[in-house]
Parts: structure tokens; sequence; C-alpha cells
């Protein structure tokens, strides 16, 4: 890894998910699916799905606020906001731009970032380098999405997965030897094709025709997805520990993107980690793609099951395709 001149870690975190629940026999209701099909093939249950009016906006500052309590930061000490996201509420002006302004965040640089389902461990570890480099002392990471707005409910391929919610942490410097240790980035984009919205830019313009087909909505080749989900997730875990010679026994804690839990159970039998070890809410939420992991973490940090010291994994994979973990070693007391 690069010289660092202080080092990064998570001062806080918190989470927000909607009220309102869809739960597999309300699936039952819309498409032709059964609660055991969906519970065997993927481990969800139920999901949240936001209001009509809610925007993700609406979710990441609830969210936000929570992640700055629990920090003790304040909203006016933030150098930096990153949403990751792939649900912004408009292409312009960013949901980073929007949550600086309602959170009155007035010195923070804002921007959304586009990542997918690795979103989350993307910004973390975009921001850490902004704070080991001394550039900015605070940064507010939140990963955020509603994609119940961008589901066909008429493709049962694909809308039993996902739900909405969303998940933040405040990065700042923490003591020598905690934070995060090290990242692993990584994408390939001959596989972008895999997961889309066909028509949501400028490649192909919404227009009546996109809507009529449906192609404003996401498209998923589920199969190909899994093929690469179930090697990328342990392999980016491995290329992080790597950077520091850190051998894979020492994680205390593998807190994983929630697309599937026979993905998670497979990245944790390559990892040799037994599931009581790995932090897993699919079953409440589906895949809220980059509000997954954070919202993991946040639930885990709420319920105290990180000790200060604890090897914390964090890992991703998604759209582009792409992949993501961060290794942290958790510097918050209990
Ligand atoms: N209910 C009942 N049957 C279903 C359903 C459903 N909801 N969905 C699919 N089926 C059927 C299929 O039609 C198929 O029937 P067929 O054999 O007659 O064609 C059969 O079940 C098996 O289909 P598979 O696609 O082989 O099912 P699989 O076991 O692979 O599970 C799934 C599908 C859950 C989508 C899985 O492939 C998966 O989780 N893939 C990864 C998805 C993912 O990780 N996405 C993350 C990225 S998302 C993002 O970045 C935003």
């Amino acid at each position: 890894m690069t010289a660092k001149l202080c080092n990064a870690g998570i001062l806080g975190t918190g989470f927000y998910v909607p009220e309102k629940i869809m739960t597999n026999a309300d699936l039952e209701k819309i498409v032709e699916t059964s609660d055991e099909w969906i519970v065997e093939r993927t481990g969800i249950k139920e999901r949240r799905i936001a209001e009509d009016n809610q925007p993700m906006s609406d979710l990441a500052l609830r969210a936000a606020k929570a992640a700055l309590v629990d920090a003790g930061v304040a909203a006016e000490d933030l150098d930096l906001i990153i949403v990751a996201t792939l649900t912004s509420d408009r292409i312009i002006p960013s949901t980073a731009c929007m949550i600086q302004n309602l959170l009155g965040a007035k010195h923070a640089a804002a921007f959304d970032l586009s990542a997918a389902c690795s979103g989350f461990a993307y910004a973390a570890s975009v921001a850490a380098q902004f704070i080991e480099t001394g550039a900015y002392k605070k940064a507010l990471v939140i990963g955020a999405e509603t994609l119940s707005k961008y589901i066909n409910w008429e493709d049962r391929n694909t809308c039993v997965l996902f739900g909405d919610g969303a998940g933040a942490a405040v990065l700042g410097q923490v003591e020598e030897g905690y934070g995060i240790l090290s990242f692993d980035l990584g994408s390939d984009g001959s596989g972008g094709d895999a997961i889309q919205i066909p028509s949501s830019g400028s490649l192909m313009p919404v227009s009546k025709e996109s809507i009529d087909q449906k192609l404003n909505l996401i498209h998923m080749n589920g199969r190909d997805v899994f093929k690469f989900a179930v090697k990328a997730m342990g392999k980016t875990v491995k290329n992080s520990l790597a950077k520091i010679d850190m051998p894979q026994e020492k994680i205390d804690w593998l807190v994983p993107h929630q697309a599937n839990i026979r993905i998670i159970e497979s990245a944790a039998k390559r990892l040799s980690m037994p599931m009581d070890k790995v932090i897993v809410n699919i079953h409440k939420y589906g895949n809220m793609s980059a509000a997954c992991i954070p919202i993991a973490l946040a639930e885990a940090a709420a319920a105290k099951r990180f000790k200060k010291g604890d090897i914390i994994a964090l890992s991703g994979f998604g759209a582009g395709l792409t992949w993501a973990s961060c290794i942290i070693r958790w510097s918050k007391e209990d």
C-alpha cells in the first residue's frame, strides 16, 4: 500500500430502511413464484419498499443523520460526502449535493459514485485516501438505493430479489494500526450487459417506446452474475489481505454484499469462515445494492457484535461488473 500520513477509520455508522415490508407471500400474488422457491434459491424472506413519494435522498439523509450522531460529528465538520448509488434522485444534481444541503454541511465537497453493489466499499476506499493524505479530516460515506422504483414487477427472475434502504458511515482519523488497513477495487466492463438498465441514459434515452418495452427497468442475467459473484467475493478479500500480508484466519467478521445467501455461503467457504462470523441480513432486506454492506455494518455495530481490534472484511460485487473489499481493524470502543 502507499505511504499514509495517518490512518482512516470508521467513527460511526447509521442506517434507515423504509417501514413498508413486502413479504414473499405478497410477491406470490403478483408473479408466479413461491415463498419456498425464493427462500431456498436466495435466502430472502422479505424486503423494504420506499413509498411512491419517497426518493432515495430521504433514505440517505436519515442514515447519514444517524451515522453523524453515532460518530459524534457535526455536519459542519464534514469535508466530503460521497453517495454510492445507482438510483440517484436525478441525473443532476447529484444526490450527494442534495444531502450536503439538507445536512447543512457547508464545508463539504460532494459527489455520487457509481459502482452498483460494490459502491460502498469503493466509496469508503476513496474517502480514506483523502483522510490518509491529510487533505480532509472527516468524510461521510453513504450507500443508498430505491431499487423498487426500477423493478419490473412482471419479471419473477428479478422482482423477488431487490429492496430499498440506506446505510452510512463517518470516516475520520483513527489511532495507528486501526481503521482501513487495505482495500481492493476491480472492474471488468466486458460483463456490463449482465446487469443493466438499458434505457436510462444517453445511449438509449428514456422514451415512450423504451418504457413500453420495460427497458427503463433492471435487466439481469442471474446465472452469469451468480458465477461471477461466487469467485469475486472471496478473491477480492484475498487480494486485500495479500497487500498487508495478513492471513485469512485473522478475519473476525465478514460483511458481504447481500445478493443471495448461496453466494454469501460460498464466499465464506472460500475464506474458511464459519457462518456465525458472517453478518447476514438478506432474509430481512433482500439485495439493496450499495446499501447492503453499510446497513449490515451499522446493524452489527449497533448490536455490539464488533469489539475494538476486530478484523472486519467488507466484500462486494455488482454491476459494471465491479468488485471491492476493505480490511478494517475496528477502532471503536464497545
Ligand atoms: N420463482 C420461481 N421460479 C423462478 C423464479 C421465481 N422468483 N425466478 C426464476 N425462476 C425459475 C427460472 O425461470 C428457471 O426456470 P426454468 O429452469 O424453467 O427456466 C428456474 O427457476 C431456475 O432459474 P435459475 O436462473 O437457474 O435460478 P438460480 O438458482 O440461478 O437463481 C437467481 C436465480 C436467484 C437470480 C440467482 O441466479 C442469483 O442470485 N444470481 C445473482 C444475482 C445477483 O447477485 N445480482 C447482484 C447484482 S445486482 C446489482 O448490481 C444491482
